[in-house]
């Protein structure tokens, strides 16, 4: 077992940036239950006052891609954990492997933090990134997180990279969506519905992290993250639709037609709901390439734990 609380005197603050979203709230949480001081940079700090009411948690609006005030958050902590990423960016100039916002979110700030925390003497850095992170992925996603897996590896070698797959819990963005779409229509139109996946519960990611922050044998690792089972999306769409009580028809999208109902859905008011990149994606199976690593002593949840009672309270 863990001693968390020696654990806690080791790196007893943690800067935490990207974690006012989904995965980081859990990891926060766990991070400030084991006794540690997490600082948590936000461009909207009125937004996360669920994290801030946490004893040890202090929120701070901060500019992270500023390297001066990186600069100074780090000074103020022993360990790193970077869990900033975006799911949508308009593509670059022809010829570029991705667009603007995907190379300043996955690959440059990264770097800035990797390089930063070299300056201020900080030698711990963990790295959220994704499952299918490849130079050559299939979507401007994938291939922009490889990207920044290579800039942190080169700046850090002791860094520990995560790749889950796709990520549930009750806030998250994806069982939640579709439960939704089937709650307001009748039918369902699906684009790479036999797209693969391995579904992770959120609160299995979050202590990933956790144990692996104090773990020597996770130094210069990469895990990959994922649950017990491997679903279509087609599949998981008729369980979103199921638990949440608003089971529709999942109508299959040949290639052409999926193409174009994601363009459609990439100018829904509000920001996309999903794009073509996203399509591009499931191009790639989201299925580990073996079990989750031992040490990482993770036992991953089944999503019928959690989801048909998180999609119920929905209904
Ligand atoms: N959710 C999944 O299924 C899944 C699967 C695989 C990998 N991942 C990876 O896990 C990480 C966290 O995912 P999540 O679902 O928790 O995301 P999320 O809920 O969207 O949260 C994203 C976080 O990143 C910050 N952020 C976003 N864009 C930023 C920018 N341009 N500059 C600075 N900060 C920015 C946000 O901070 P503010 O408070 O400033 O808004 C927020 O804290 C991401 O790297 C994602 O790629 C997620």
């Amino acid at each position: 077992m863990i001693d968390l609380n020696a654990a806690a005197r080791r790196y007893p603050s943690v800067l935490v940036i990207g974690g006012t979203g989904f995965i980081g709230a859990h990891l926060v949480a766990r991070l400030a239950a084991a006794g540690r001081r997490v600082i948590v940079p936000t461009r909207h700090a009125s937004r996360s006052h669920r994290l801030s009411v946490l004893p040890t948690v202090e929120v701070v609006e901060a500019d992270v891609h500023d390297v001066t005030v990186l600069t100074g958050l780090m000074a103020r902590c022993n360990a790193v954990i970077n869990l900033v990423g975006i799911l949508h960016s308009r593509p670059g100039p022809t010829g570029s492997r991705y667009g603007q916002a995907f190379a300043r979110a996955h690959v440059e700030l990264p770097k800035k933090i990797a390089s930063a925390c070299l300056a201020a003497g900080v030698e711990r850095y963990l790295h959220m990134s994704a499952l299918g992170a490849l130079v050559h992925g299939s979507s401007m996603y994938l291939r922009s997180k490889a990207d920044g897996e290579a800039a942190v590896r080169d700046i850090i070698p002791a860094a520990t990279i995560f790749q889950p797959s796709v990520v549930f819990g009750p806030q998250d963005q994806f069982l939640n969506l579709f439960a939704s779409l089937q709650r307001f229509f009748p039918v369902m139109p699906l684009g790479g519905a036999e797209a693969r996946f391995q579904p992770v519960y959120v609160g299995d990611v979050a202590q990933a992290f956790v144990n692996a922050l104090e773990h020597p044998v996770t130094f210069g690792k990469t895990y990959q993250l994922g649950g017990p089972t491997v679903y279509t999306l087609r599949q998981l769409v008729m369980l979103a639709g199921e638990w949440s009580g608003h089971r529709r028809p999942i109508i299959g999208l040949p290639p052409l037609l999926a193409r174009l109902q994601a363009f459609a859905l990439e100018w829904v008011p509000g920001g996309p709901l999903m794009s073509r990149d996203n399509l591009d994606s499931m191009r790639q199976d989201n299925i580990l390439s073996a079990p989750i690593d031992a040490e990482l002593r993770m036992i991953p949840a089944a999503l019928e734990t959690h989801a048909p009672a998180y999609l119920a309270r929905r209904a």
